[in-house]
C-alpha cells in the first residue's frame, strides 16, 4: 500500500505535523501539535535541538504517524529568496550547476548554502533564452540544526522545502478570478510567534517572498511592557483568557507587584487597555506586511494582488483581520487549509476550526510540490 507523507512544521513555539493519505485525492488523515519550550527555537531557527528532538518524540508517541519520514520547511532571516535570471538549461543540469552560477546573487558562500530555485518563466534576452526564477539560499548551518533535532528524534527528514512554498499548496486558491470578480495575483501571509511568511503566487506559481522577523510576540511584547507583566501573563491577557492577579484593574499599569483581585463581570479597564495596546501594536504590524505588498506590486509589471489571505496563530488575535481589512485594501480572508484539503480528523468542527491556523505549514509540507 503507497504510504502518506507527512509535513513537519518546527515553529518558535510548537511543533507540527499532519499526515496525508496517498492517492489521487490526497486527505488529512492525522494532525497533531505540542509545545516548544521557551528558546528552543527562536525566530524560526533551531537553538536547542536535543529540546526540540524531545518534543517530536512526545508528538510521535501521541501523533499516530504511520512513519517517521517527514517533510520539512524552513522560513526565517538565515533564508534568502531572490528573484534571478540566468540561461535557460533543462532542470536536471540546472540542478546540477546552480551553485557555480548563483554566487553573485547571495551574501553567503554558496558552499555555506543550500540551493533550491522555483522557475517564474522563460523569456528572451540578446537571442538567448532565459530562466527566471525565485533562488532560495538557505544558510547551511541552520538547516543542519533542523537535521539534528528530526534526527535526534528517530525521524527521517525526506525533503527540505521553502514555507511560503508550502502555504502556497496548502491553501491557494488555484485561480481567484473564480471567487472574485477582478483576477489577480493571491498574498498568503502566515502570521507565526517570531516569523511572518508572505508570498504572492499566481494560480499556484511562486511570484514573490517575504520573510518578516516579526509575529504574535511583538503583540506579546507591548502588552508586557504596559501592564508590567511578564510574557506569560501577557499571552494570556492577549488570547482574552481570564487572568488573576497581577492583572488589577484600575487606569495604570502595575510594576507586576500584586494587585487587586480579579476584575468584575464586564469589561474591565485593564483589559481594554490590554486590547488597545494590541490592536496598536498590530496595526503596525500590518503596516509592515502591506508595504511589502506594495513593494512587490510596485516592482512587478501588471502586478496586482487580489486578495489576501491569513494562516497562523498570530492571525488569531481577536481584531487582527477586520484591522487587516481596514489597512489592506483587498478582500482579507483566513485560509482555510482543512477546507482546502479534504481532511478526516476526528475532532470536533470546534476544534478543527480553532487549529486550522497552525496547520497550514504543516500540510503545505505534506503536498507534494514541485518534483
Ligand atoms: N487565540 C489567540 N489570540 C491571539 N494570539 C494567539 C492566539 N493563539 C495563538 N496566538 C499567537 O500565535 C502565535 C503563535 O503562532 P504559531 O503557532 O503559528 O507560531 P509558530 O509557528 O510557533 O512560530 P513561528 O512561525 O513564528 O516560528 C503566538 O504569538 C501566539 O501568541
Ligand atoms: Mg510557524
Amino acid at each position: 500500500m503507497a504510504k502518506g507523507r507527512i509535513g513537519l512544521d518546527i515553529g518558535s513555539t510548537a511543533v507540527r505535523a499532519a499526515e496525508l493519505s496517498a492517492g489521487t485525492q490526497p486527505t488529512v488523515v492525522r494532525a497533531a501539535q505540542g509545545p516548544l519550550p521557551p528558546s528552543a527555537v527562536e525566530n524560526g531557527e533551531v537553538r536547542d535541538p536535543a529540546a526540540v528532538s524531545d518534543a517530536l518524540r512526545e508528538l510521535w508517541r501521541r501523533g499516530g504517524f504511520s512513519s517517521g519520514q517527514v517533510w520539512l520547511g524552513v522560513g526565517n532571516q538565515r533564508v534568502i529568496v531572490r528573484e534571478i535570471a540566468l540561461p535557460f538549461l533543462p532542470e536536471k543540469e540546472l540542478k546540477a550547476s546552480l551553485s557555480l552560477q548563483v554566487q553573485e546573487f547571495i551574501p553567503m558562500p554558496v558552499d555555506e548554502a543550500v540551493l533550491d530555485y522555483d522557475p517564474i518563466g522563460e523569456f528572451e534576452q540578446d537571442d538567448r533564452k532565459m530562466l527566471r526564477m525565485l533562488l532560495v539560499a538557505a544558510q547551511r548551518a541552520m538547516v543542519d540544526q533542523v537535521v539534528q533535532a528530526v534526527s535526534g528524534a528517530g525521524l527521517e527528514p525526506m525533503g527540505l522545502d521553502l514555507i511560503p512554498f508550502a502555504l502556497v499548496r496548502a491553501v491557494g486558491t488555484p485561480d481567484v478570478s473564480m471567487d472574485l470578480e477582478e483576477g489577480g495575483e493571491e498574498a498568503i501571509i502566515d502570521i507565526g510567534a517570531h516569523v511572518t511568511n508572505i508570498v504572492v503566487h499566481d494560480r499556484g506559481d511562486t511570484r514573490f517572498v517575504r520573510i518578516l522577523p516579526s509575529g504574535g510576540r511583538d503583540v506579546t511584547t507591548a502588552i508586557a511592557r504596559a501592564a508590567g507583566v511578564d510574557d506569560a501573563v501577557a499571552e494570556r491577557l492577549k488570547r482574552g483568557d481570564e487572568v488573576d492577579a497581577p492583572v488589577a484593574e484600575g487606569p495604570e499599569p502595575t510594576d507586576g507587584s500584586e494587585g487587586a483581585a480579579a476584575p468584575e463581570a464586564g469589561a474591565p479597564p485593564r483589559l481594554q487597555q490590554v486590547r488597545q495596546v494590541a490592536l496598536q501594536r498590530a496595526a503596525a504590524f500590518v503596516d509592515e506586511i502591506r508595504s511589502s505588498l506594495e513593494f512587490y506590486t510596485a516592482q512587478a509589471r501588471e502586478a496586482r494582488i487580489a486578495r489576501v489571505l491569513v494562516t497562523g496563530g498570530g492571525s488569531k488575535l481577536e481584531g487582527l483581520i477586520d484591522l487587516m481589512r481596514q489597512r489592506i485594501p483587498v478582500p482579507v480572508d483566513p485560509g482555510r487549509v482543512f477546507l482546502h484539503v479534504p481532511s478526516e480528523l476526528a475532532e470536533s468542527e470546534e476544534a478543527m476550526a480553532a487549529a486550522e491556523p497552525f496547520f497550514a505549514v504543516a500540510v503545505g509540507l505534506a503536498i507534494p510540490g514541485r518534483a
